[in-house]
């Protein structure tokens, strides 16, 4: 997603977070002089804007994505789609395990946060975990609003912004819809990451996504920014979980 997106990931995140982790959160969050997610929600994509931060952001780029190689059966098959650890599903496995390491400094806990809470937001994003070889659609030019641009960015942003909403207004807008049932919660000890990248690339597959005549018609945002929005009010209620299991506080000593 694009600053919006994750901001109102970031959000929706906050306002479920449990009051443990939300203490937490602030207490890690404090040298950067805020308590709020979305305030970093997007700190992994600006690095890339920072010189001071080049070496960092090469290391971590192929981490805001997974491309499936297994045709639109979207299975997760880690060798052949996650080589060398290199993608969103083992990112976000590693990060949410040094932030849930209170032994780790909290320097490198702070920052598993912010990579957390920008995955979290990514991996829902459907072209973030697509099929094609197209690199999630950025390689797929597309018309929209009189423009040229490309799927991937109509689906990071371009969507997003037409409803004409700030990030907070449109997190209150997702929050207080009618609740949609969440998919179920998978098992605690299971990796839950893989599941939502494979439910990112099933989207990608269905009939539609990809516009006919590369073209964004009214009738598609019609379609698809629904779409969209369930996967930010998925992504948000996912990392709020994720941060409230990673942040609960410790067991208390027998
Ligand atoms: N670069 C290559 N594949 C990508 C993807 N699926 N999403 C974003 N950037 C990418
Ligand atoms: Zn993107
Ligand atoms: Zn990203």
């Amino acid at each position: 997603w694009g600053p919006l997106g994750h901001s109102v990931v970031a959000e929706l995140a906050q306002r479920h977070l449990s009051p443990a982790a939300e203490a937490e959160v602030e207490r890690l969050l404090a040298p950067e002089h805020t308590g709020s997610l979305a305030d970093v929600a997007n700190w992994a994509d600006q690095m890339q804007n920072d010189p001071a931060m080049a070496s960092l952001w090469k290391q971590t780029r192929s981490q805001h994505y997974i491309n499936f190689h297994g045709g639109p059966s979207c299975d997760y098959v880690p060798p052949r789609d996650c080589r060398d650890g290199r993608c969103v599903v083992a990112a976000l496995q590693y990060y949410v395990g040094v932030l849930g390491d209170r032994s780790k400094p909290d320097a490198a806990r702070r920052q598993a946060l912010k990579f957390v809470v920008h995955f979290a937001g990514d991996i829902h994003q459907p072209l973030h975990a697509g099929y094609r070889d197209d690199k999630g659609g950025n390689t797929y030019q597309v018309q929209f609003d009189g423009k040229g641009s490309n799927l991937h960015r109509v689906w990071d942003s371009g969507m997003l912004y037409t409803r004409g909403l700030d990030w907070q207004q449109y997190a209150q807008r997702l929050d207080s819809a009618v609740p949609v049932p969440l998919p179920a919660p998978v098992a605690p000890l299971d990796n839950p990451y893989a599941q939502w990248a494979e439910e990112s690339c099933r989207i990608t597959a269905e009939t539609g996504l990809y516009p006919t005549g590369h073209k964004i018609a009214p009738a598609y945002v019609t379609t698809w920014l629904p779409v969209a929005d369930r996967r930010l009010r998925e992504a948000g209620r996912r990392l709020a979980q994720v941060l409230n299991l990673a942040l609960a506080p410790a067991a208390a000593p027998q």
